[in-house]
């Protein structure tokens, strides 16, 4: 099996670490515009093999497509990533020509693949990849709320004091500074509710920080953070390529679901071998409900900007 990482930048190149070292494909093709950056990370990575131990191959390619061809799977981190100040919607005039080039590129060498949108404005992204492409709804994945449910459960955890890995916690809706819905009260620790361990400012502050959990390490580090990005990248894919049906919110198109049509926003999917299998309905209640279309409405304005590109 042949995944394909496009875009070898920080979040690409960990990206594509994670998906060797849990040896996700025989091959891995990493692939960049910039001459020589995508083989010099192939070749750096491929000489963590033994060390790390994993089989996969990583093979580096300056934007040579056929090099990708017959991916099951291809993960889009090609663009500009923010500077600190910026919102992520910030990028949408460069990133929507080089995300649309991207996907049919992609498309001329693996005619099956499913696509995993990383990156930004990614909503927009994604239903950029999804409406220029024609594709199936199901083979178009934006990877969002992957991550920003990652960073809800660290926020968790450092308030409660716990292990992330004993929370479930969801974010919905847009991957935005202010589009992000974390799902307070469906958030458990062991299977208990974390209201019953967190007072009610201290989970409000929990939602803020996670929703500007992007924005805060943009500050920290000078660009966009790529560690749990690429993590999330690689989360997603293994659900793909050892069809583990796991849930995870990502950004799919929906076609009545939640009450929204075409757009792709963030929901709670089943991910497996097809790519996105079905939308799972959370009974969101009034409040959340209303979050998610003042969500959508953002994304949607966002999408109204593409056809003046
Ligand atoms: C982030 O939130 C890159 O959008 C990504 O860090």
């Amino acid at each position: 099996m042949k995944i394909t990482v496009v875009g070898a930048g920080a979040v690409g190149a960990t990206c594509a670490d994670n998906i060797a070292r849990r040896q996700l494909c025989d091959e891995l093709v990493l692939l960049d515009i910039k001459e020589g950056v995508a083989e010099g990370k192939a070749m750096d990575l491929m000489q963590t093999a033994q060390l790390e131990g994993f089989d996969t191959r990583i093979i580096g390619s300056t934007n040579d497509y056929a090099k990708t061809a017959g991916s099951t799977v291809a993960v889009i981190t090609s663009g500009i990533p923010r500077k600190p100040g910026m919102t992520r919607e910030e990028l949408i005039g460069i990133n929507a020509g080089i995300v649309k080039d991207v996907t049919q590129n992609l498309l001329k060498y693996s005619p099956d693949v499913i696509i995993v949108v990383i990156s930004n404005p990614m909503d927009t992204m994604t239903y950029l990849a999804l409406k220029s492409s024609g594709l199936p709804k199901n083979r178009i994945i934006g990877m969002g709320g992957v991550l920003d449910s990652a960073r809800f459960r660290y926020y968790l955890s450092q308030a409660i004091k716990c292990s992330p890995n004993d929370l479930q916690a969801t974010v919905i809706g847009g991957h935005g500074d202010t589009t992000m819905i974390p799902l307070t009260r469906l958030a458990t620790y062991c299977g208990t509710p974390v209201a019953g361990y967190l007072d009610e400012a201290t989970l409000k502050k929990v939602a803020a920080d996670t929703m500007v959990g992007g924005a805060t390490l943009t500050g920290l580090l000078g660009t966009s953070a790529w560690y749990a990005p690429g993590s999330a990248g690689a989360t997603l894919v293994e659900s793909i390529v050892r069809d583990q049906k796991k849930m995870m919110p990502c950004c799919v198109y929906l076609e009545g679901e939640y009450g929204l049509n075409d757009i792709c926003i963030g929901v709670p999917v089943i991910i497996g071998k097809s790519g996105w299998e079905s939308v799972v309905d959370y009974k969101l209640n009034e409040e959340e409900k209303a979050a998610m279309q003042k969500s959508a409405d953002a994304v949607r304005n966002m999408n109204g900007v593409l056809s003046s590109l």
